[in-house]
């Protein structure tokens, strides 16, 4: 409630200018409204449409929409093209000279890769991955520092039809591992390591003790990239050198003509139970998407120096820098390290040096560049800019009129994007040069997505009203099904009491406002956002639960003033009650514990140890009682069904 309160005092407006409304690819309210017109009269034509505009088709499809066996849609099933071909082959004529890909490494080298340098890269490693026997429709698990060279293994799987499943470098052995077997993936492609804020993190070493837990008999070949040239583990039978099979490999490579429902690749994210979720992408549909939103979102013009901040271990990194500005023939910006190193001002440097025109990044990434200097933007000639973008979470008032002023110097519109991994693309988001900005709000939806605000039963709620975002037609660039596991993905996003199992449920609730603007409140089920990326809390009481001293564990979210929220664990130890210094060591055992098991982004900020967690009559935890404890406020609710209320008194007391 308190997010809609704080949301509903916004009222400030913020026109484009002039200046940007003539130069954009979309001009004024009107032209927007007749787009959104334009596919309400005629849903499928209106897809269609753009998907012979943008795509380059090997086969042309006949069939535009195949609705017959809801929610398993497909989209022009029977066209055949490419992804990788869309992305480099069609610039080489054109703009083959063009810089594609300026990359600045940790240590602040810049590498410099045209479209021409590029497609022979993709071209040369894609021979590599069929030199080790991989084949269309394989699966490819990619473990890789952000570099040029995790575009150049993404690019490479699609142009030979292997689906790819890339694992943020941040993930643990034990995370990979999971990944790795859900997928039956039959290589991997890492690095040596991966350097990012001076520090360097095993990354093949990681991959070794994924392959020892065992259970993953699929896997043939692990390649591996040399970034630093630390002394590795190799086993010859299995391990090659990314240099040394790319090396003599032909720089021609046909590509492999897929159909357009093809899997161009599995990404995995964090649901409310345990198992990670393979989020299953098609090529045609997800390629339009990431391509139209290019045009439509971030306004995209030939002379755009683009820089999306996202790793490629997200869905961000995929859609806005491994494919959409490539399939636009963009020149875009990928950074190695983190945005503090050497010093606070790491981003408004590259934006200086590099001239970037787009610039989209995250609230929490925001935020911390706040905390380390208010002012440094000021300090750098960011005149480039025309167009900033955020993403992941809602953006805070302060944060988004701090972004506008101090980094867009009240001259770029902010585009604040909501979508999901499992959407592809952008869904509501505003056209800058069309849509007045209201700081918080991520405005409309995009022409041809039919998002809505629904009750329980599936009815449209009244401006003013929350509920469930839903999404109601079919939509190119949506989810297919969650890898291996159809019925998850129908109950998880197509559930039969809304909607009657056709709505696409987001699993975010939101309300909009007099004016129709859409506001997102936060997630619906057991996810957390941190940092803007999605943890289940399951996954986390897991883990924790995975360790032989924990019996019991319960993790909430609180409000974190960079990271959006925190992470709180509640835990019950199998022996004793934790006295003085024990706690705090057990704290930094568990900590670590976490981040072994999954991941540093999932360590609990703090744990509060407890005998008991509180719980009902029948044994369920009241969840919503240790949000208030955690929040460290005074509970008010009714605990007239708790079983155990003096525990309260236990759990309040914060062990710091
Ligand atoms: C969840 C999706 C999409 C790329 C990054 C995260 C939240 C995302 C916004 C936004 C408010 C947002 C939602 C969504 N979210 N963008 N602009 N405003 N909330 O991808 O890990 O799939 O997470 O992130 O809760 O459901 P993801």
């Amino acid at each position: 409630m308190s997010t809609i309160e704080s949301i509903l005092n916004e009222t400030r407006i913020f026109q484009p200018s002039q200046e940007f409304i003539q130069q954009a690819n979309l001009s004024g309210m009107q032209a927007y409204q007749a787009l959104c017109a334009e596919a309400e009269l005629d849903h499928q034509g209106f897809w269609a449409n753009q998907a012979k505009k943008l795509i380059v088709w090997h086969k042309l499809f006949s069939e535009v929409l195949n609705d017959k066996t809801p929610p398993f849609y497909q989209w022009f099933r029977d066209g055949e093209l490419n992804v990788s071909y869309n992305c480099l082959d069609r610039h080489l004529a054109t703009q083959g000279d063009k810089v594609a890909i300026i990359f600045e490494s940790d240590e602040g080298e810049v590498i410099r890769s045209t479209y021409r340098e590029l497609h022979r890269r993709v071209c040369q490693f894609a021979n590599a991955l069929k030199s080790q026997n991989i084949k269309k429709g394989d699966r490819v698990v990619i473990y890789m520092p952000m570099r040029i060279e995790a575009v150049v293994a993404m690019q490479a799987c699609a142009r030979i039809g292997a689906i790819h499943s890339v694992v943020f470098g941040g993930f643990s052995a034990k995370s990979l591992h999971e990944r790795i077997v859900d997928a039956s993936a039959v290589a991997i492609i890492t690095a040596d390591e991966q350097v990012r804020g001076g520090k360097q993190n095993p990354l093949k070493a990681t991959v070794d003790e994924a392959i020892l837990m065992g259970n993953i008999p699929s896997v043939k070949s692990v390649i591996v990239y040399q970034r630093t040239g630390a002394a590795v583990p190799f086993n010859p039978m299995r391990d090659v050198w990314w240099h040394e099979i790319t090396q003599n490999a032909s720089a021609q490579c046909e590509p492999e003509w897929v159909n357009a429902e093809h899997p161009l690749f599995t990404l995995y994210t964090s649901g409310s139970t345990g198992k990670p979720k393979g989020v299953q992408h098609s090529s045609a549909g997800y390629l339009l998407g990431t391509k139209v939103s290019m045009q439509w979102v971030f306004d995209y013009k030939p002379a755009d120096v683009f820089w999306c901040t996202a790793d490629v271990g997200w869905i961000t990194g995929h859609s806005y820098v491994a494919y959409g500005p490539l399939a636009m023939g963009a020149t875009q910006i990928i950074f190695e390290g983190i945005p503090t190193y050497p010093n606070p001002g790491r981003f408004w440097e590259i934006i200086q040096k590099h001239q970037v025109t787009t610039f989209y990044t995250a609230p929490t990434a925001i935020r911390s560049l706040i905390k380390l200097g208010a002012d440094l933007p000021t300090q750098y000639n960011l005149s480039s800019l025309r167009l900033l973008g955020s993403v992941g979470e809602p953006i805070n008032p302060e944060a988004w009129i701090w972004f506008y002023e101090k980094v867009g110097q009240s001259r770029c519109p902010i585009v604040d994007t909501w979508w999901q991994t499992e959407t592809g693309c952008h869904m509501i988001a505003p056209m800058p040069g069309a849509v007045p900005l209201k700081p918080g709000s991520c405005t409309f939806p995009l022409p041809g997505i039919s998002a809505a605000i629904v009750d329980e039963a599936g009815h449209d709620v009244e401006n003013g009203k929350g509920g469930f975002l839903v999404i109601k037609k079919p939509f190119p660039s949506q989810i297919r099904t969650l890898w291996g596991d159809p019925e998850r993905f129908k109950k998880t996003y197509f559930p039969e009491d809304i909607g009657n199992g056709h709505y696409y449920l987001a699993g975010d609730s939101a309300y909009r406002d007099n004016e129709g603007y859409f506001w997102i409140m936060g997630r619906i089920d057991d996810v957390l956002n941190v940092s803007g990326h999605r943890l289940g809390t399951m996954e986390i009481e897991s883990a924790l639960v995975a360790n032989p001293l924990v019996a019991e564990a319960a993790v909430v979210g609180k409000p974190h003033e960079v990271k959006g929220e925190a992470v709180i664990a509640f835990v019950v130890l199998k022996g004793q009650y934790p006295q003085g210094e024990e706690i705090l060591r057990l704290t930094n055992d568990l900590r670590d514990w976490v981040a072994k098991e999954i991941g540093p982004i999932a360590k609990p900020d703090e744990i509060r140890f407890g005998e008991n967690l509180p719980k009902t009559r029948s044994g369920k935890i009241m969840r919503r009682l240790l949000r208030t404890l955690a929040k460290g406020e005074e509970i008010t609710q009714d605990i007239s069904t708790l079983e155990n209320p003096a525990i309260l008194e236990q759990l309040k007391n914060p062990s710091k």
